[in-house]
């Protein structure tokens, strides 16, 4: 059985391109069945139309909530995937997906929870930038976590540990969404 996947999406989508990429490449056993996204011009978009996967755009804003909620039952996925999705989910969303929506954050959280942490571990001189992979509750970032790694950026500048971290978030979440779905 090929799993399910709702990926939700604002901005850039590198991490939805790695996840749709192994998907191709038959590096994981599923499948994306759509991506939503809450902003009209994501260039998550155009990644999904080079993979040739389904999109839809939402702005999560009042009855459209719940039109979001049943097209995503409507699909059973066995996981809803945010990937750079930049709004906090409502209680009634969280509740109705409970244990199936997981997050990717560039930090070892609990450090870090919230916006540019990359540029504030970075400001903050750490030597390590971690990234986390955690169950979606009603907070910011504060889930349940699954799985998390660091990677050394001592004598880097910003955009060279952007992309370092970038780079393990990429292969973090395709690595734990295939423990996830195989076990
Ligand atoms: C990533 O750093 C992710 O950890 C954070 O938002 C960023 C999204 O990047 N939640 P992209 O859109 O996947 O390129």
């Amino acid at each position: 059985m090929t799993n399910k996947l709702v990926v939700l999406a604002s901005g850039t989508g590198s991490n939805f391109e790695a996840i749709a990429k192994a998907c191709k490449d038959k590096k994981l056993n599923a499948k994306i069945e759509l991506l939503i996204v809450n902003k009209q011009n994501a260039k998550a978009i155009d990644k999904a139309k080079k993979y040739g996967i389904s999109y839809i755009y939402n702005d999560f804003k009042g009855e459209n909530y719940y039109e979001i909620i049943n097209v995503i039952k409507e699909i059973s996925p066995t996981y809803i995937v945010l990937a750079g999705f930049l709004k906090v989910l409502k209680e009634d969303f969280v509740n109705t997906f409970y244990n199936k929506i997981i997050n990717i954050h560039p930090s070892k959280l609990p450090q870090y929870k919230g916006l540019n942490a990359i540029k504030r571990a970075y400001e903050n001189k750490d030597n390590e930038i971690g990234v986390t992979i955690h169950y979606v509750d009603e907070g910011v970032d504060t889930g349940k976590i699954i799985s998390q790694e660091v990677v050394n950026v001592e004598g880097l500048n910003l955009e060279q540990a952007e992309e370092k971290v970038h780079k393990l978030e990429h292969k973090l979440y395709v690595e734990t969404l295939k423990k996830l779905i195989e076990v």
